[in-house]
């Protein structure tokens, strides 16, 4: 039997390579989105987009009665770390108050299943790494207290309501489809691989690496960066995990990699150098972020693009073939 879901934040990076692996299984599926950072272009033109924003709750109410679904997948919301420490209100606000009146729309329209887009930024400045879900949450920015704060939502509507719910705590999405379809088009991008493309092809300027006297074998610092279709794979399996109960899940590459070794990869990739130059460090970056991913591989999560070349050549694809985004 065909299963129908919706998806907020469709539009957008990671939701629409969730869109594109839904339908590659069969699956029906409804976009939510406001296109504030998402593009029509990245969804299917025969996906029923709603345009709309998530605080208009008409809209959500409209949308869910028009059911029923077989469950949510939370993509929306502002996602940019420096931007909420200068409007930490704004991130609470719009990402806290739309996530609990979606969660208490699908109570009402009875979804049975949810999945959150978490984020490692709930973790601050990890005590460990790799860091295992059970550490520490001390989140260093509104932006990861926000996903921190619908988590708990997620938990308390799960234990008086029933609403399964699967928390997924990227580390740092990358790449794009292998086949060429989708892609990453932020404006302003602030991930490190397309602004490291970017600088290549000379759409940037030189690329700035901020501080090289970092506690890492290279001085730079070191992240874990997971492919966007790795990433959709683990949504439709924690989905189907949710029969069993709840799921909390960090889900990375496992293996860290620093600013230089990308850099180097895309080197590789491009056969072209990098320009770039060192910067003053960032007040609070962490050294080193990788995941422990061993709860979701022991559900059998098995990431297809371990290596950074595989990441990087799938992004660097995406950028030659459209060098204007979706806007071209
Ligand atoms: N990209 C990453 O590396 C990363 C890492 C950790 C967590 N996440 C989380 O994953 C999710 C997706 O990230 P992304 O990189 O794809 O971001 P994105 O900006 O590309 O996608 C977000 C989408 O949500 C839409 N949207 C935003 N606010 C909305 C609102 N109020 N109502 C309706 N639509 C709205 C945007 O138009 C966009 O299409 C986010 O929740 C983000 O916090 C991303």
């Amino acid at each position: 039997m065909t299963r129908r879901f919706l998806v907020t934040g469709g539009a957008g990076y990671v939701g629409s390579h969730l869109v594109a692996a839904l339908r590659a299984r069969g699956d029906a599926v409804v976009v939510f989105d406001n296109l504030r950072t998402g593009h029509r272009a990245a969804v299917p033109a025969d996906v029923r987009l709603v345009v709309a924003d998530l605080a208009d709750h008409a809209a959500v109410d409209a949308t869910l009665g028009d059911g029923p679904f077989d469950g949510v997948f939370h993509f929306a919301g502002l996602t940019q770390v420096g931007e909420s420490m200068r409007e930490p209100y704004r991130y609470l606000y719009d990402n806290v108050a739309t996530g609990i009146a979606l969660v208490d729309a699908c109570v009402r329209h009875k979804v049975p299943r949810f999945v959150l887009s978490s984020t490692a930024a709930l973790f601050g400045m990890p005590d460990e790494v790799p860091i295992r879900e059970e550490a520490r949450i001390e989140p260093g920015n509104p932006y990861g207290d926000s996903k921190w704060m619908i988590e708990r939502t997620l938990l308390w509507a799960s234990r008086i309501h029933g609403l399964r719910s699967a928390c997924l705590r990227y580390f740092n999405a990358a790449g794009a489809d292998p086949d060429g379809r989708l892609g990453e088009d932020h404006r302003p991008e602030s991930h490190l691989i397309p602004l490291v493309i970017d600088a290549t092809l000379g759409r940037r300027p030189p690329l700035e690496v901020y501080g090289d006297d970092y506690a890492t074998p290279d001085g730079t610092c070191v992240r874990d960066y997971v492919h966007v279709t790795d990433l959709a794979d683990a949504h439709l399996l924690a989905f189907d995990r949710l029969a069993e109960g709840d799921v909390v899940w960090n889900l990375g590459n496992g293996a860290g990699h620093s600013v230089l070794e990308v850099i180097q990869a895309v080197e590789r990739v491009a056969g072209a150098k990098v320009p770039y130059r060192f910067a003053p460090r960032r007040p609070g970056d962490p050294a080193v972020l990788v995941a422990a991913a061993d709860r979701a591989r022991a559900a059998g999560w098995r990431p297809r693009f371990h290596a950074l070349d595989d990441i990087v050549r799938t992004a660097w694809a995406w950028r030659e073939a459209h060098p204007e985004g979706y806007g071209g």
